[in-house]
């Protein structure tokens, strides 16, 4: 069965189970670039990390600072170490690891307040660790119909979300692959959870959401499905 085919069979269990089917997609447009700044690792020890991890909802009232926000990118869904494979020289492994290193995941950041950042959709890219601007409107409206506990909305500063590309998968993989790429993103969402507690965030995993009104918010196609919303911004102190 080629890939096409799989993808399709894929979307469709994905609708079933949603009960839903996605809008029609409106691409965003690619605007400004921005490259995020170098920063030094967290110093925290793991197992500590582990212990203080917890899912917040007391967030700081404050733009999430630049250097915290590169570096949760970076060291959470940032590239660890590049590799000959699938024919090219230079292929990126993430700080995640992905079932057969398949690039699949893509981070959204939908930004409510950060400093230097203008309110809007963006999205994360880890080879050359910059923001790329997909929407400048406030997200604030359409976020209330994305989240379905709308506290999260005036609390975390910024929201990520996860995607996965079905294409890339279905071309390589057979569909129960369906299900390994909820691995890869629960794998990611502990990254996040784990650097983000390092670096003194307050952090929630959100399966919550609405995946229709999600993706419309990123501005996907069909076959990149949203698999994962995470809130974040400084801890309230
Ligand atoms: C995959 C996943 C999805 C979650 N979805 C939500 C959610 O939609 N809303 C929410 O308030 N918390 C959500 N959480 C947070 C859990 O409720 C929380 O992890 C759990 O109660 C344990 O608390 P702790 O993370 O502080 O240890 C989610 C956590 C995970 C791992």
């Amino acid at each position: 069965m080629g890939g096409r085919e799989t993808t399709e069979r894929a979307l469709a269990v994905h609708r079933l189970l949603n009960s839903q089917s996605p809008d029609p997609p409106r691409p965003l447009p690619h605007g400004r670039r921005f490259p995020l700044p170098d920063v030094h690792p967290p110093q925290a020890d793991l197992v500590a990390t582990l212990a203080r991890r917890r899912s917040s909802y007391a967030y700081a009232d404050r733009d999430l600072e630049l250097t915290a926000l590169s570096a949760w990118l970076r060291f959470s869904v940032g590239v660890q170490r590049f590799v000959p494979a699938f024919g090219v020289a230079d292929y990126p492994l993430g700080m995640a690891p992905s079932a057969g290193g398949l690039d699949i995941l893509r981070a959204y950041l939908v930004v409510r307040r950060a400093e230097q950042l203008d309110p809007g959709v963006y999205r994360y890219e880890a080879v050359s660790h910059e923001l790329v601007e997909l929407s400048d409107a406030d997200p604030v409206p359409a976020l209330e119909h994305v989240y379905l506990q709308p506290e999260f909305i005036p609390r975390a500063a910024v929201s990520l979300a996860l995607t996965a590309r079905l294409d890339v998968a279905f071309d390589k993989y057979p569909l129960r692959h369906y299900r390994t790429l909820h691995v890869d993103t629960g794998i990611a969402v502990q990254n996040l959870y784990l650097v983000g507690t390092a670096l003194g965030l307050a952090c929630c995993a959100v399966a919550g959401f609405d995946d229709a009104a999600l993706g419309t918010l990123l501005g996907v196609t069909e076959t990149e499905i949203p698999t994962m919303l995470f809130a974040a911004g400084h801890a309230a102190t």
